[in-house]
């Protein structure tokens, strides 16, 4: 039931990339044969990868991940714009509920003097466009917003984003690591930039991604060395890693219909049965939500006792993001939604997968009603409140 936070890979991409690590062992850059062979199916999974978010396989760059897709977008094109900083304005528009692969970088260019606008969001988590048109200035040259949130799961209206900043000469970046094999996209007529994935949360190896960078745009590297990646991304590719997120591409597309249609019934079963416990509430969007995701908020329960409880009886769930459940901090997503931290710690994220089953789904719907009512006969706030009741 964590899904969002990482997938296992699939049997067809472990064989897919075998011979890669033993006899295509190859470095791509060789004009050997084992070079070549390397390179050529660097190339056709090059294909795979733009053909499913509709861009030329020339406008892929490899990375290490999302967080790394993420880095060379933000800084690759604020590196280009150092003279701005003295200029007035917001340089960089992002969003409150970015993840930190986002926020973090941006942060850091805030340090180095540029002018940072974060857009809010309403209690659903969707973003207004018409925010974004009046944040944007004379000086804007990049909007970083991401296409679904990996929390709550609410899949922002990148079409009209995308609109807007064509119209204002802006760049978009739009995270889409948890949306890439969910959310049908297509760079051209989203009017997108650049764009991130990560195929360890599409059934691929964990350690590679990509960044979709359009023709023409060029970014300043992040890595200098041997030139590779159009200059924009310097080392030795990671040849069965690109080999596996080439198939894991592939394979999501072709299954597209089938897996939305089965993830679809299965959330959708989910939210119907844990809604029926008292006081709980579904987090994020009611219908523009990923898919696979089901987000719930509970009436006086700290999440992570559940979290604790659920494991206890083999369900991994995630209380914040995987990337920053280990903090006790309340998820700065949930507070931007407008809830308290009370609230915010009452939460817990139930994601599924492919290989998620119907019998999954009763299996946890059973066991949260008798662990939400014992935590909460324990709970100070359950008791005060049903005293006031
Ligand atoms: C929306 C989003 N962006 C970026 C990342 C980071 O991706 P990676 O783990 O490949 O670095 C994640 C991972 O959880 C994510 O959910």
């Amino acid at each position: 039931m964590d899904y969002g936070a990482t997938t296992p890979v699939d049997p067809n991409i472990i064989t897919a990339m075998r011979p890669f690590f033993e006899k295509t062992f190859g470095n791509p850059s060789s004009i050997h044969s084992y070079g070549i062979d390397a390179s050529e199916m660097i190339s056709e999974s090059r294909q795979h990868v733009a053909s499913i978010i509709g861009a030329h396989e020339d406008e892929i760059i490899f990375s290490s991940g999302g967080t790394e897709s993420d880095n060379l977008a933000i800084k690759g094109i604020a590196y280009k714009h150092l003279d701005k900083r003295k200029t007035k304005g917001p340089h960089i528009l992002t969003s409150v509920i970015e993840h930190p692969a986002v926020l973090e970088p941006i942060r850091y260019l805030e340090k180095l003097g540029f002018s940072i606008a974060y857009i809010p969001v309403d209690s659903t988590g969707l973003i207004d466009p018409k925010q974004v048109e009046e944040t944007i200035s004379e000086n804007t040259f990049l909007v970083s917003i991401m296409t679904a949130n990996n929390e709550i799961g609410t899949i922002e209206p990148i079409r009209d984003i995308g609109r807007i900043t064509k119209r204002h000469g802006v760049l978009f970046h739009t995270d889409a690591v948890q949306a890439i094999g969910k959310v049908p996209l297509d760079v051209k007529k989203d009017s997108i930039d650049l764009l991130s994935l990560s195929s360890h949360k599409m059934y691929g190896p964990k350690g590679v991604g990509a960044l979709y960078v359009k023709e023409p745009v060029r970014l300043e590297p992040l890595f200098h060395g041997g030139g590779h990646e159009k200059g924009m991304r310097s080392g030795t590719l990671n040849t069965p890693g690109i080999i596996g997120l080439g198939k894991a591409c592939k394979l999501a597309r072709n299954r597209f219909e089938k897996d939305t249609k089965h993830l679809e019934k299965l959330r959708d079963t989910l939210i119907k049965n844990v809604l029926q416990i008292e006081e709980s509430y579904l987090n994020g969007h009611p219908t523009k939500r990923l898919v696979n995701n089901a987000h719930f908020r509970f009436a006086a329960i700290e999440g992570e006792s559940l979290h604790m409880m659920l494991d206890r009886e083999g369900i991994a769930a995630a209380t914040g993001s995987a990337c920053s459940s280990k903090k006790l901090k309340p998820s700065h997503v949930l507070l931007a939604l407008g809830l308290t931290p009370e609230e915010s710690h009452g939460s817990i994220r139930f994601s599924i997968g492919r290989t998620s089953t119907i019998e999954d789904i009763e299996y946890v719907s059973e066991k949260m009603m008798p662990i939400v009512e014992s935590l909460r006969k324990m709970s100070p706030l359950w008791n005060k409140e049903e005293i006031t009741r």
